[in-house]
């Protein structure tokens, strides 16, 4: 192992994939994402953004490459909806325990740590059908902070929020990076995110064609669009 990948949470080398042995998604697809920074991952409409989330998650295998990432793995959904199982709060923070020796003293101290985490310490209670759409997705978080994941991968968790409460979600996001040593890799079309990363990734064509810090790959967006 090189020194980069030891400090490296997420490692990615020529990774390739596609459906059915058809759709060529991912092409010699490369990157590595340090520990303990927030990183984004951009790029157009079918680009293989999803995928590869999938891909690193262990959700599917790939054809060909190396993947290397810490676990637990947390994943957030650009829809809460398809991920939040439990009637209540509480009982949906807990669910993902289920598979962890914890007694019930452990787990309410799990559960109770990490919705203080998300702001959303008095929710425990409350029914997921009374949630806002941006506290279904910081439900979402605490879960995986639950488990302890040191790795969270979100694919565009903001997408069916509002612009106030997508800034929320970010920067609640970079303070949790921040404060427990997470490593996060976040999907987005909405640049406006890009001022809350350590750094960025575009994915054209199944390859990452640009990195480096938000400032530039902004730039480089620019000059994209322009040319
Ligand atoms: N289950 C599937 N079966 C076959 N092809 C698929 C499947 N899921 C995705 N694809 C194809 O794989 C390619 C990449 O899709 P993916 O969802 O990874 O793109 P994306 O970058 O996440 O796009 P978006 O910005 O729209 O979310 C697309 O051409 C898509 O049609
Ligand atoms: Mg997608």
């Amino acid at each position: 192992m090189t020194e980069n990948q030891e400090k490296s949470a997420i490692v990615v080398k020529d990774l390739h994939f596609s459906w059915n042995n058809q759709t060529k998604v991912l092409q010699s697809c490369s990157l590595a994402v340090p520990k303990g920074q927030f990183w984004m991952l951009l790029g157009t409409n079918g680009s293989g953004k999803s995928t590869l989330l999938r891909l690193l998650a262990g959700l599917l295998p790939a054809d060909q490459g190396f993947i290397e990432i810490g676990q637990p793995i947390g994943f957030v959904f650009q829809n809460p909806d398809h991920q939040l199982v439990m009637p209540t709060v509480g009982a949906d923070v807990a669910f993902g325990l289920v598979k962890e020796k914890l007694t019930p003293e452990q787990v309410k101290a799990r559960v109770s740590e990490a919705l203080t985490a998300v702001n959303l310490g008095e929710f425990e209670r409350r029914p997921i059908y009374a949630l806002s759409g941006g506290q279904k997705q910081r439900i979402a978080i605490a879960g995986a902070i639950a488990r302890h994941c040191e790795v969270l991968l979100l694919d565009e968790p903001t997408a069916l929020l509002d612009a106030q409460t997508q800034l929320e979600l970010v920067a609640q996001v970079k303070k949790l990076v921040e404060t427990r040593g997470l490593t996060a890799l976040w999907v987005t079309h909405r640049l406006e995110e890009l001022d809350y990363c350590d750094g960025a990734f575009l994915l054209e064509h199944g390859q990452v064609v640009a990195q480096g810090e938000p400032d530039s790959l902004r730039q480089r967006l620019l000059i994209m669009d322009q040319g």
